[in-house]
């Protein structure tokens, strides 16, 4: 039934992604960090879940300072992961399972190793100091301005020997590529076809909502709603340094590049509103980003209500748009879904990602219920923690724990011997895939029952959503329909049986608890239940 979908949908449409992030999946050297090698002997696993493509956290030569996301070299592999072999041989697994590649692509800044940044700092005269952003100090000395950096602090570092400042929208040792300068582009650009040219199937697009700033280099306004104790970076608007109209112009560049090879696509990391979300997508003369990624799910509260009106509104406006929708529950900068949304909800969660109109991404070890993991103080290594001491929940160490893959002493994620990167969490020896796969009532076996559905009810990947009226706030139903099929989706948010009468006739396919009801008895507390009309 899949293959007649791929007629009308893209595979990016009709498929799920599947983030993982490489330090973290599966090492092989024994040095405690996940490697390519580890990644490719575990692509069997992936493909069993019934995703549809493998999106990995930067992989490129780094020296690490935001793991992998301050780029030394764009085109090739970072030793720790491994070698352009070791990747053209995961590549060839992935497409031999039936797997598409993802990488994640950093075009906003590059590590202040990168051969470029080296070379601008060599002084005002050199061929690449434009390629970076540089400011002279405030007319009484100082900082340019007042703009701020995601991890705390200014965004601009002194460079002592010009005397100039240059803009990093995050570390210091990741200084913001100048966008305005068409070279860059190009460059840029020409990372992109490397990787396609390599059999990529598609991109990730890091911060790509923040490519540009304002020319004016003005202060930003201060935020009236920022508390003391919230991140600094919050504590103003940031109407400069994101969502700028050059940025729109820069994107639908990227996509003409992604148009010359056949079949690729690109989702962007973009945290904004709908309203300036959705024109991501472009138009259909001028396309932008193939997903503008859709992050409602984590920001909203876990709320029947919300989550309908805004599925409602994003649904509606998705089509009007004629952009195709997406779900995300979790990454590597957020917290599990499981810790926020709570062990009782966490089907009901898993449940509603992928049964909503839109593609859905998955980040790795969440088809386990894999959990926040404490990371104290003394063991934390994410730089954004590190530097914003004040704000406990900045840390992201405790997203980014390595795979529980069995009982065994490190879980089966590196040696017995090493010393993981990150500590395991502390049940991996009970939540774990090996235990999972055993057990057809799983966590596991529930997400394969969730992406088999897909696979058996085209409804649920093409059909249209209509949320429905219950008499209960706590309730989430909605129907997924093409000509031939009715689907019902029953969600409750709530610890109570709800009654929901008419609205549930029918034979079910699903249930969160494991069993098969009748369609018409109560939905139990904290149940899911998908219905065939
Ligand atoms: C994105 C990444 C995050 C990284 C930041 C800087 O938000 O997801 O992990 O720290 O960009 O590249």
């Amino acid at each position: 039934m899949t293959q007649h979908l791929s007629g009308e949908l893209k595979w990016w449409q009709s498929g799920i992604i599947y983030q993982i992030y490489p330090r973290s999946y599966q090492d092989t050297g024994g040095d405690g960090v996940g490697d390519l090698r580890g990644i490719t002997q575990r692509l069997p696993y992936v493909a069993s879940l019934g995703v549809t493509a493998v999106w990995l956290s930067p992989i490129f030569k780094s020296p690490m300072r935001d793991f992998g996301y301050d780029v030394a070299d764009y085109c090739d592999i970072d030793p720790l992961f491994g070698t352009l072999d070791d990747f053209a041989a995961l590549v060839a697994e992935a497409h031999r399972l039936g797997l598409k590649v993802m990488l994640d692509y950093v075009p906003n800044h590059t590590s202040d190793e990168h051969a470029w940044f080296q070379e601008a700092l060599r002084g005002k005269d050199s061929s690449k100091r434009d390629w970076y952003v540089w400011r002279d100090p405030a007319p009484g000395g100082g900082l340019p301005n007042n703009w701020k950096s995601f991890f705390g602090g200014p965004a601009w570092t002194l460079d002592p020997a010009s005397g100039q400042y240059y803009l990093h929208q995050f570390l210091p040792t990741q200084p913001d590529l100048n966008w305005r300068n068409p070279v860059v582009r190009q460059a840029m650009f020409d990372v992109l076809r490397f990787w396609m040219k390599r059999g990529v199937d598609g991109f990730r697009v890091d911060v790509i909502w923040l490519l540009a700033e304002d020319e004016r280099f003005l202060d930003e306004p201060a935020n009236p709603d920022w508390k003391p104790g919230e991140v600094e970076h919050n504590s103003v608007l940031h109407v400069y340094t994101q969502d700028q109209p050059e940025t729109h112009q820069y994107i639908r560049e990227m996509r003409q590049v992604l148009d010359e090879f056949d079949d690729r696509m690109m989702v962007g990391e973009i945290y904004l509103p709908l309203d300036q979300l959705l024109p991501y997508a472009g138009t259909p003369d001028a396309p932008m980003v193939h997903l503008p990624f859709n992050f409602h799910l984590i920001q909203l509260p876990w709320d029947a209500h919300a989550i309908r009106e805004f599925a409602d509104r994003y649904d509606a406006a998705s089509r009007a748009a004629g952009a195709w929708p997406n779900w995300v529950l979790g990454n590597h900068d957020q917290h599990r879904f499981k810790s926020r949304v709570g062990a009782a909800q966490y089907r009901v969660a898993q449940t509603l990602l992928l049964t909503l109109r839109g593609t859905p991404t998955v980040y790795y070890g969440d088809e386990i219920g894999m959990q926040d993991v404490p990371i104290p103080f003394e063991q934390m290594v994410d730089p954004a923690g590190l530097q914003q001491p004040d704000s406990p929940a900045a840390g992201r160490d405790p997203e980014r724990t390595p795979m529980q893959w069995d009982a065994s002493p490190n879980a089966g994620f590196t040696s017995a011997q090493a010393r993981p990167w990150l500590p395991l969490a502390g049940d991996a020896a009970e939540i774990n895939v090996a235990a999972q796969e055993a057990d057809p009532r799983s966590d596991l076996n529930y997400f394969r029952a969730l992406t088999r559905l897909r696979a058996d009810f085209p409804a649920l990947v093409r059909g249209e959503y209509r949320s429905l009226d219950t008499e209960f706030d706590d309730v989430l139903a909605f129907e997924r329909t093409t000509a031939t099929e009715q689907l019902v989706v029953l969600l409750n948010f709530g610890p109570l049986a709800r009654e929901l009468g008419s609205l549930v006739s029918g034979s079910t396919l699903l249930s969160s608890l494991g069993d098969q009801p009748e369609a018409a008895a109560p939905l139990r507390p904290n149940e899911a239940r998908i219905i065939k009309r």
